[in-house]
This record gives structure tokens, sequence and C-alpha cells, in this order.
């Protein structure tokens, strides 16, 4: 028997138990899983996006299933930023979880107003900025396929904020690589990769669409081949950055691949909507891998896919 791999991750300044953590509005507020998850096994919790005001999301049906994967067409439904510090952000942190606060919004003011906000409550280890909701009237994706806007958007928060700040950015605008060099030289000091790509889907029969907002977000095992490309080309041109995977990662398997291609961490999102424990039997999953092939950490297999 081998010694037990060190499963730390340090993304910057934020130090990681292990790489492995839920992804942005997949798994509630985090807390609603606290009698099935231990959530201090997890490397981090990202909470669902915050905005300022609560908002209802878009309405239903705004869930499809797709071929490998789903169709979500949310709408960043959240309670509101005071709402999540006041009422949920103390059960997380009595639920010993390490939370990383995702924060939405539709004009740059507004995500600078929940970044401040947040950086002033007790127990938030870091920031993700979702510049890359494909399912916004207004603000969210527009903000992380145009590397401007992406700087405008970084450099205002890193101003209003000491947290570490991680920018998730989107597929959708082509190569993610412009973008995540912009978001770095105004601030960002991790990148997460990729939100759900745009998608329709369609009934035959009832010959609609299928969602009611018709345009939606794609995610699952389908996405995984493109999250891993964009994960390897950003990879190359910013070779010092911590990245963040995530897109279709439903097995220790899966998440290897990603570190392997270089990711700090990994991001478990659609699967949790299958199996609310995975990813902590991803964290497990990950510790037997290293151990079975006598690597020493999580380091040790970082990048070795070039
Ligand atoms: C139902 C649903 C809600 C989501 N809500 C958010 C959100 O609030 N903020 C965000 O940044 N990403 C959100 N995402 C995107 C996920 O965090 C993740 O980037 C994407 O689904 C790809 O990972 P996956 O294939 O593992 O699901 C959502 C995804 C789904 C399926």
């Amino acid at each position: 028997m081998g010694l037990t791999p060190d499963m730390q991750a340090a993304l910057g300044r934020l130090t990681l138990r292990n790489p492995i953590m839920v992804a942005a509005g997949t798994f509630g507020y985090g807390v609603e899983y606290r009698d099935l998850v231990d959530l201090s096994e997890l490397g981090a919790v990202v909470t669902r996006s915050l905005t300022l005001t609560p908002r209802m999301g878009n309405p239903p049906p705004r869930v499809a299933e797709t071929p490998a994967g789903m169709l979500n067409a949310i709408g960043l439904q959240n309670d509101g930023v005071d709402a999540f510090i006041i009422e949920t952000l103390p059960r997380l942190r009595e639920a010993g979880a390490t939370v990383i606060a995702s924060v939405a919004g539709e004009t740059l003011e507004e995500y600078v107003q929940v970044a401040a906000k947040l950086s002033r409550a007790e127990g938030v280890a870091a920031l993700e900025l979702n510049l890359s909701c494909p399912n916004q009237a207004r603000g969210g994706m527009e903000f992380g396929v145009q590397p401007e806007l992406t700087a405008q958007v970084v450099a205002a928060v890193r101003q209003a904020t000491d947290l570490p700040l991680i920018a998730k950015l989107s597929p959708n605008g082509g190569e993610i690589a412009p973008a995540a060099q912009a978001a770095v030289a105004a601030g960002a000091e991790a990148i997460c990769l990729i939100n759900t790509l745009l998608g329709v889907a369609v009934d035959a029969h009832r010959r609609q669409f299928r969602l009611a907002s018709k345009v939606g977000g794609l995610s699952g095992p389908a996405v995984k081949p493109i999250a891993q490309y964009h994960l390897w080309r950003v990879r190359q041109s910013l070779p010092d950055t911590p990245l963040i995977g995530v897109g279709g990662v439903s097995s220790a398997e899966d998440a290897i691949e990603f570190i392997l291609l270089g990711a700090h961490a990994v991001q478990i999102g659609t699967a949790n909507y299958v199996q609310p424990t995975i990813a902590l039997e991803i964290v497990q999953g990950l510790r037997d891998y290293l151990t079975t092939h006598g690597f020493p950490s999580v380091d040790a297999i970082r990048g070795l896919v070039q």
C-alpha cells in the first residue's frame, strides 16, 4: 500500500481540500443536499448564480432531456444576494462547505454590487463571475464572449473585492482563449470553462419547441469533448493560470481526463441530477486512481496529456 495521495488543489490564493466541486446552478445552494452529502468533503460548493434582486427565472417548461444531455433555460432563478447572505450562507458555513459564490448580472454595475455585498459577508472563499449564461435576455453570456466586455466586468469587480476571482466563460462565441486572456489581464485568478452550449429541442408530436423560451443551454455527457477541447486550448495560451474544467463529467475517469489535460479543478453539473452523491464518489474515485497508479498527488497527473 502506498501513502494516501495529496488531494489538495491550489488555485492561486484559493486552496481546496480536493479538486472536485459542484457546478453553479446544478446543486441548488448546496444546503438542500446536506443530509445526503457531507459538504465538507467536497472541494467546493459553487452556489447558483446570485443577482442583486430575486429572480423567478424563465417560465416552464424550462428543462428538456436530449440525447446524452439536457437543455435548460432556467434563467438564473435565485432569491437574490441579500437573502443568500442572511439565510443560506450561515447554513453552508455550519455544514463546513467551502463556498464559491457565483455572481451574475444584467449590467456591469449589478456584477459589482453583488460582488461587493458577497465580499463583506463572512464565509465566501471566492467569487465565480458567470460571464456565460445563455438564458438571459440581457447581460450574462454577452460579457464573456467579447473580450473587451469581459475585461471591463472583471476589472470593475476586481476593484470591489479582495476575494479570489474566477471568470466562467462560454463556448458560444467560438474560441474561449481571447476572453480568458482578457479576464486574466483584468485580474481574474482562475478561469472556469465551459458554460452550456446554445441549443433548441423540438417536440414533433406537439409541433412546438420543448422549452417555453425556445432556446436553452446544452449540458451533460454530450458536451464533454467540447469542454475538453476548450480546456486544452486555453491551457496552451494561459499555461500559468489555474483552470477549472466543467462539462459532461459523470465519473472519476471523466474528471481525471480533465486533470490530465491541465485542469486544476473539475466541476460536476448535470450528473448531480442523476445521482446527487456523484461528486463525493468522484473524489473517492480520483483518490483510488492516484493510489492504484502510485501518484503522490493530484498535481502529479495534471497536464500529463499535452
Ligand atoms: C439546470 C442547470 C442550471 C444551471 N445554472 C447555472 C447557473 O446558475 N450559473 C452558471 O454559471 N452555470 C449554470 N449552469 C451551467 C453549469 O454550471 C455547467 O457549466 C454546465 O452545465 C456544463 O456542465 P455539465 O455538463 O456537467 O452540466 C447550469 C446548468 C444546468 C444544467
